[in-house]
């Protein structure tokens, strides 16, 4: 399991954004909707409009028809009024619209999003998860597409908002005067930098902050998951400061992006306050030696407190902004990953099977293989299987017969050399050819939520309840799942507990009878069975194992005496190799093992 730490620079690490990732991932899911957004921004335009021409019509009031009023004509006023509502019923219909149109672009990209994190993180390869870890895939399809949601529901609607409402305040107010206008556009380039110096400095902590809760995220995940050892060795204090000490990281990035908003804020006030201050001590003076009329300076204020409103909330607009890009960016970065086992471009297809033989031929051509990063575990690996061989591996820990397993099961691809099917390329194969050629089943016989039927039927959904329990029967897991409250129907979360890791391998071992494949795999498949348990599955893997090529990885001799053939193991390579018979008869480390483990029975 990976440390985490705070500011844990492991997801930097493992996966830079590659450049541009970003931007594209972006356009590709705002493209399908262009057309919305295209209609979403006329609507916010027009809305904009509407409501900015407010001010216009009190300096009308003010200079013509207040005055108009007093000599009795009563037109200009009443037009002010009708025109005031007008703008209220029209910026109010078209807030409604806009806000409707934007809920539902963003819950269809958010949507999009998820599916596509979901599904690319299921195709990525065995090695992307055992560094990821589930924790922060987690973090990726809640906090970071939450962050997403929270910019294009609010946040981008204030961008627009403050964007259109300068420009057509800013339109407005040099129409009506030239100076005074002048005056607050030029306010914009000290606003300007103050944006810029916010963004860059907000961009940091933002980035920060979005690690500090994916570690939370990922130790909480990590100790759930593990709640057993933790209470077996009595961690549960230790896990208490760690998580504290992430928390506090986490608090205190949250701190830093409030200390940025707030000088940000103080900031922006200061250059607004400073530029009205200006216009009206300008524009009271003008007024009084009648170069401008009271009702255009009445307007000019109202304008510019409606500039400079928005500010503040252009500085919220920003933080989702930042907290949204961080998180693309994160998302992005794991979109782009590709699998390592890939599926092929040009598959090929098995030849057809030999009448009422399912076993198919396994080769290993020159395998090399190392794990990501460590030194090599098979240094150079030849090995051919012939059809419908039952094969028991056995050598000491860590001695690659686990890796093997999984290079014939395709978790991984050689670094060097072929695993062959038949003679074709395990990478040549389509994921559906090679699901139903090789099955493998480990010691963890992972349940999913379900009931047992959908479990056992999980490499064939369409299996019939006749077939399920046949499989069951023929594993001796019929018995036990006939005590269960429901039978075949209990459902295994709910009654997980009662499941013991015995029942859950014989369930698996179900699984993979009923899925009927060419070759079947079982590393440590038998090891949390009792001795008369594993007795049972030995009988009934004569039957299962008929025909079929099998590779049976086990420390139990017992397992070994159904095979046709014994590999020893040692540091990656076999070195011993023949009938169970002949190596016991022999002077070889099987022969050890067995005289050990004989002596052991008696
Ligand atoms: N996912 C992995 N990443 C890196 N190294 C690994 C990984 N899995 C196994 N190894 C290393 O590869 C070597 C062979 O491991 P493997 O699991 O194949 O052994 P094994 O023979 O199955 O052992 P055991 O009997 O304990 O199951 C070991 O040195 C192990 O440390
Ligand atoms: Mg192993």
């Amino acid at each position: 399991m990976t440390a985490t730490s705070p500011g844990d620079p492991f997801e930097q690490d493992l996966l830079p954004s590659p450049p541009g990732a970003t931007a594209a991932l972006l356009r590709s899911l705002l493209a399908p909707m262009r057309a919305r957004v295209a209609l979403t921004t006329t609507v916010l335009l027009l809305q904009q409009a509407a409501v900015q021409v407010g001010p216009l019509l009190v300096a009308y009031a003010i200079d013509r028809a207040v005055p108009a009023f007093r000599d009795h004509r009563y037109g200009p006023l009443i037009a002010v009024g009708a025109g005031c509502l007008l703008c209220a019923l029209l910026s109010g219909g078209l807030q409604m619209a806009f806000v409707r149109q934007t809920a539902r672009v963003s819950q269809d990209v958010l949507l999009d999003l998820r599916g596509r994190i979901f599904r690319h993180a299921q195709a990525l390869s065995i090695d992307f998860h055992e560094r990821y870890t589930s924790g922060r895939l987690i973090s990726r399809s809640t906090t970071d597409v939450e962050s997403l949601r929270e910019l294009m529901e609010d946040g981008l609607q204030e961008l627009v908002t403050v964007v259109l409402s300068f420009v057509y305040i800013s339109a407005m107010l040099l129409w009506l005067d030239l100076g005074l206008g002048a005056v607050a556009v030029g306010s914009f380039v000290p606003l300007y930098f103050l944006i810029r110096l916010y963004q860059r400095r907000a961009g940091r902590v933002f980035r920060a902050r979005s690690t500090a809760i994916a570690a939370v995220i990922v130790k909480f995940v990590e100790t759930m998951n593990g709640i057993r050892p933790v209470r077996a060795f009595r961690r549960e204090a230790a896990n208490d400061a760690a998580f504290a000490a992430l928390n506090r990281a986490h608090e205190r990035t949250n701190g830093d992006s409030l200390l940025e908003m707030a000088r940000y804020v103080v900031g922006s006030r200061l250059v607004a306050n400073t530029a009205v201050a200006g216009i009206v001590l300008w524009g009271a003076y003008r007024v009084a030696d009648g170069s401008l009329e009271l009702g255009v300076l009445a307007a000019a204020v109202l304008y510019l407190r409606r500039l400079y409103d928005p500010i503040d909330r252009l500085g919220m607009f920003l933080n989702s902004y930042q907290s949204a890009a961080a998180s693309l960016e994160k998302i992005a970065g794991l979109l782009a990953r590709t699998p390592s086992v890939p599926e092929p471009v040009t598959p090929r297809e098995l030849p057809p099977p030999r009448d009422g033989f399912p076993g198919r031929e396994v080769t290993f051509d020159g395998v090399r293989f190392a794990y990501g990063t460590g030194g090599e575990v098979l240094p150079r690996f030849d090995l051919t299987l012939p059809a419908g061989q039952t094969v028991a591996v056995v050598g000491s820990t860590g001695a690659g017969k686990s890796t093997l397993a999984k290079l014939l099961a395709r978790f991984y691809d050689p670094t060097e050399g072929r695993v062959l099917l038949d003679g074709v390329d395990l990478r040549d194969l389509p994921t559906a050819e090679l699901r139903r050629g090789v099955v493998m089943v480990t010691q963890e016989a992972f349940l999913f939520s379900g009931t047992v039927a959908d479990n056992i039927a999980i490499g064939r959904p369409d299996a019939s309840r006749a077939e399920i329990e046949r499989a069951a029967k023929v594993i001796g897991a019929h018995e036990f799942i006939s005590t269960l409250p429901d039978g075949y129907d209990t459902d295994v979360r709910k009654r997980g507990g009662r499941i013991s890791a015995g029942q859950r391998q014989l369930v698996a071992f179900a699984r993979a009878l009923l899925a009927d494949p060419a070759v079947l795999i079982l590393d440590e498949a038998t090891s949390s069975l009792d001795i008369p348990g594993e007795r049972a599955v030995q009988r009934a893997m004569s039957t299962v194992l008929r025909g079929r090529t099998a590779v049976v990885v086990a420390h139990r001799l017992s397992t070994v005496e159904i095979a046709d053939r014994v590999l020893v193991m040692a540091d990656g390579r076999v070195v011993e190799d023949g009938r169970p018979a002949e190596l016991v008869a022999g002077a070889g480390r099987f022969a050890d093992l067995h005289k050990a483990w004989r002596d052991s029975l008696v």
